[in-house]
């Protein structure tokens, strides 16, 4: 026990967590020269394309006579569930910092993270190598912060391997090994999960307690069912079948269910059941962002949903439940943690599972009472009753903490007051970088407010929320009318004090974005039955004259008389 170190690494986006982890892959020779390609640890191909990761990743070391199990962590906000579940299944973490960023949003926010689960933490500024680089400057923020002095902050390069042997030592000297005793009865914790087409669900899990083997009997305390072990393994990061799991591991058990529902993330293994022994488990956090899914191929509805559950098996934070449009057919209203979240499973159903998928646009949950005083969820824009049946209206507000540059703030406080921000709170980090604390409604925060925050700010604000609870809002539907036929997919929900400026900007939109048809087309918005804004889009013209080469003039003449005819009727 006294030699296995089980630590992971957290960042902000971009900060170099898997270029790291690829140079902790060299070192040890866990991957063989040859095999080895730039942020190895990125297994899906869609991480790779987008340069992001988004699924946390577990990989067994050897070094110098110790076991080291890392966990590399995705660093984008909507992904910050699977930071706190990699840190319930270890004992410390490499807090990476870019040294031409400085510290940033969710550097504080990982932190805080691991403190609170009071992990070993190992400060390193990365990226040294850069001429841009402002080492020292990061050095002394991020010693600030975890309370260090500067020369326990590491400089290190993950591209160039300079100083990362020193950090992977340093992560063996401080890090403390497992506590757990192997002599108890079996405890393990799931903190992630996947499907395998053959083997069934696979649970990745870190074993608190005891030893597990293949051919074991297990109980799963929160399912109350048992199963027989099929195999145990570690992570090399592929999945290598082991004899056996004991305390202290971080490793895989092949539960052999085909159904992915009878696996729960933050549900415990045990050997026996007693419910009082589960461990304390994750909270799930609530989607924020709905989006409805539609498959293009309307027999394709049960693929549709399969593929969902399967997604769900190692992203317990997705949620769906069917909705039916009569005119996209069956389909699935699904809940996600942000947009991009909503982008990448998105995209995982159309690559993992081949499924063309027909997407409404994100929307958050609103709630209303009727005239009755009866409450309803809102999920979608199509929902919302008439405008004389809501009495109140509510909307989700989030507490949002934006790190900025001193010489950008006025720029960024200028955008979030514009966006109906109320400022809490403004504190200074450093001398030259702020905080400023913020309570906006989440509806104007998933609409690319972090890509508009970085424009104004050169790229240099990061931000973070989390939801605060709902408010009221004085919000109706808007809605849209493309050559008289109301559209309801193009439907929103807006405060009423912005209805007009959003019908304006809607129509004009349309009419710069769809083609023009052979007769005029009429673009509307309407509010409650009233029309407040319209554009138009010309009629097509045809030059029916183009063919003709000369000639005479009476040959012209009947081909527009013709032409004219036509439109008429
Ligand atoms: P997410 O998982 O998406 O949060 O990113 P990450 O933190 O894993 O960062 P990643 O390792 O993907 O690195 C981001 C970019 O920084 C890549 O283009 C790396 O090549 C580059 N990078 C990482 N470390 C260094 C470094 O030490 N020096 C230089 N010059 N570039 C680096």
């Amino acid at each position: 026990m006294n030699n296995i170190r089980n630590f992971c690494i957290i960042a902000h986006v971009d900060h170099g967590k898997s270029t790291l982890a690829d140079r902790f892959l060299d070192i040890t020779g866990t991957i063989e020269k040859r095999k080895m390609q730039e942020q190895f640890l990125d297994l899906m191909p869609l991480e790779r394309e987008k340069g992001i990761t988004i699924k946390m990743q577990p990989v067994r070391m050897q070094y110098g006579g110790y076991t080291l199990n890392l966990i590399d962590t995705p660093g984008h906000v909507d992904f910050s569930y699977e930071v706190s579940r990699s840190l319930a299944a270890v004992e410390g973490a490499i807090l990476l910092v870019d040294a031409t960023k400085g510290v940033q949003a969710q550097t504080l926010a990982n932190l805080r993270l691991a403190q609170k689960q009071n992990l070993m933490v190992i400060p390193a500024v990365n990226k040294i190598d850069l001429q841009s680089a402002r080492t020292e400057e990061v050095v002394y923020q991020i010693a600030k912060l975890c309370g260090v002095s500067s020369e326990e902050v590491f400089r290190i390069s993950a591209k160039e391997g300079k100083n990362v042997k020193e950090l992977l030592e340093a992560v063996i000297r401080k890090v403390p090994p497992p506590k757990e005793e192997t002599e108890k009865p079996l405890r393990a914790l799931i903190f992630d999960s996947r499907y395998d087409p053959f083997r069934g669900v696979v649970a990745y899990v870190r074993v608190m307690e005891g030893r597990v083997t293949a051919q074991e009997k297990v109980w799963l305390l929160g399912g109350n069912t048992q199963t027989l072990v099929k195999e145990v393994g570690h992570f090399i990061p592929a999945e290598k079948q082991m004899a056996e799991l004991r305390a202290g591991e971080i490793g895989y058990i092949s539960t052999g269910f085909k159904e992915p529902e009878n696996i729960r993330i933050g549900d415990t293994i045990a050997k026996d059941f007693h419910l009082e022994q589960a461990l304390p488990g994750f909270l799930i956090p609530k989607p924020v962002v709905f989006v409805s899914f539609y498959p293009e191929d309307t027999d394709e509805y049960d693929v549709l949903k399969d593929a969902l559950s399967k997604l769900r098996l190692n992203d317990p934070s997705l949620s769906f439940e069917l909705e039916s449009k009569e005119a996209l057919g069956r389909g699935f209203r699904c809940g996600f943690l942000g947009v991009l979240h909503s982008e990448i499973i998105a995209e995982r159903l159309k690559r993992e599972f081949q499924i063309d998928l027909v997407i409404s646009r994100p929307s958050v949950e609103f709630r209303i009472t009727d005239q009755k005083g009866k409450e309803r969820i809102i999920q979608s824009a199509g929902d919302w009753p008439e405008q004389n049946f809501v009495q109140e209206a509510f909307e989700p507000w989030a507490k949002l903490r934006v790190l900025c540059p001193v010489e950008f703030l006025h720029r960024a406080v200028q955008l979030l007051e514009s966006l109906e921000g109320h400022g809490v709170e403004t504190t200074s980090l450093t001398e030259t970088t702020m905080v400023l604390v913020y309570e906006m409604p989440l509806r104007e925060i998933i609409i690319n407010l972090h890509d508009r925050l970085k424009s104004v700010t050169s790229g240099f604000a990061s931000l973070e929320y989390e939801v605060i609870g709902m408010r009221k809002a004085a919000l109706v539907k808007l809605d849209i009318l493309v050559a008289e036929e109301k559209r309801e997919e193009l439907s929103q929900i807006v405060p009423e004090d912005k209805a007009i400026y959003e019908g304006k900007r809607i129509v004009e939109k349309l009419k710069e974005h769809l083609p023009p048809q052979m007769f005029t087309v009429a673009l509307q918005a309407v509010l409650g039955g009233k029309i407040i804004a319209r554009e138009t889009i010309k009629a097509k013209r045809r030059d029916v004259t183009a063919p003709l080469y000369g000639g005479d003039v009476t040959r012209k003449k009947k081909l527009l008389e013709r032409q004219r005819k036509g439109k008429k009727e």
